[in-house]
């Protein structure tokens, strides 16, 4: 097949991961006979520097054309002055509101070889594999923020149709996997929580009877999710209730250098992007761990390109390689030597 993949490298560790996520797919193409063509744009801090705006004309009307987009990371502390107008993640976030990816998929898969890295005990781990559904483009995020001297604030709205639209792609996840969904809230504070809970009290009997409904406050869930992760199946919640679950729940797999995600919208182009931010501690020092990057370029095969024997063979080529023991720093034990960000590609791509 052709496609035409846009390629956001960003901040930090960003061109580092996707680099290799760039070198997987040309293998794939390769291999399977496809012909990927790359358009790389800039975003985040990078595109401040180049352009003065996190995400320019360019790089959006390259997304909006392209059949998927790839983002590595964007931030950094050259940015981050919180007096600052214009920041890296502006540019993220936008993408993510122009191009209507609402649906934030996060799988949570552990690997029985990774238990080590883990602050958890493995008795905790075994058998855990999860999705978290974030919503993605509403919620605190997006509301109107005000700030003077002596007080600012964060707008938090919820409309019945962005709930309801999480939702159902969260329940369709869940038939097709244990058949059991976790809603998280903060319904005994939050307004918009009480909506959340009230629209999935009524379409998930409604449309999805045969779906297994649990409810948890996300105070609770933080604690559910280490006490008892093997439980959940999939999880839906609000954005940003979702972005801090989804860096705790790294830790059952070790890493956040190991999540992939896909955020997808009803017809539009999907974004795909380790949950891993830019690590600027890191970054140029070719150490990062490409597995997540690499995971989300399975998630693109898949979702967007529609080619499920591609993603499953490199997430077999992912696991391969971890089962051979290669360690980048971050999963490494204190007896394991760490190999580098690209020793790790090349043995996935070895494994392909
Ligand atoms: C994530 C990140 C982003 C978010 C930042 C970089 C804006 O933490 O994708 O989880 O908060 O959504
Ligand atoms: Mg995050």
């Amino acid at each position: 097949m052709e496609a035409v993949i846009t390629l956001l490298p960003g901040d930090g560790i960003g061109p580092d991961v996707t680099a290799c996520a760039t070198q997987v797919l040309e293998v794939v193409a390769t291999q399977y006979d496809h012909n990927f063509r790359f358009d790389t744009q800039l975003i985040g801090g990078a595109a401040i520097d180049a352009a003065g705006d996190p995400l320019p004309t360019n790089t959006i009307a390259s997304c909006k054309s392209a059949d998927a987009v790839f983002l590595g990371a964007v931030g950094g502390p050259r940015w981050s002055d919180p007096n600052a107008k214009i920041r890296p993640e502006q540019g993220l976030l936008r993408l993510r509101a122009i191009l209507g990816v609402f649906a934030n998929i996060r799988p949570v898969r552990t690997y029985s070889e990774l238990a080590g890295a883990s602050p958890l005990r493995p008795e905790f781990l075994a058998g855990v594999d999860m999705i978290v559904v974030r919503e993605l483009t509403g919620g605190i995020y997006f509301g109107e923020k005000t700030r003077d001297e002596t007080s600012a604030s964060d707008l938090c709205t919820y409309t019945v149709s962005e709930i309801e639209r999480i939702v159902r792609v969260a329940a369709k996840l869940a038939s097709g996997r244990r058949g059991r969904l976790c809603s998280v809230d903060k319904a005994n504070v939050l307004e918009t929580s009480r909506l959340w809970r009230n629209v999935t009290d009524r379409v998930m009997p409604d449309e999805f009877p045969d779906i297994a409904v649990e409810t948890l406050l996300v105070d609770a869930a933080a604690m559910h999710l280490l006490s008892r992760p093997a439980d959940f199946d999939v999880i839906v919640t609000e954005n940003m209730f979702g972005d801090i679950l989804t860096d705790e729940a790294s830790m059952l797999a070790g890493s956040l250098g190991m999540l992939p995600s896909a955020s997808l919208g009803d017809s539009s182009v999907g974004l795909y992007e380790p949950i891993h931010g830019s690590a600027p501690d890191i970054a140029g020092k070719g150490i990062a761990n490409p597995c997540a990057a690499i995971a989300s370029v399975a998630l693109l095969l898949r979702h967007s390109l529609g080619l499920a024997a591609e993603a499953t063979a490199v997430e077999r080529a992912i696991d391969t390689a971890i089962a051979a023991g290669l360690r980048t720093a971050d999963i490494a034990a204190a007896d394991e030597s760490p190999v580098t960000t690209n020793e790790m590609a090349a043995e996935i791509i070895r494994g392909l």
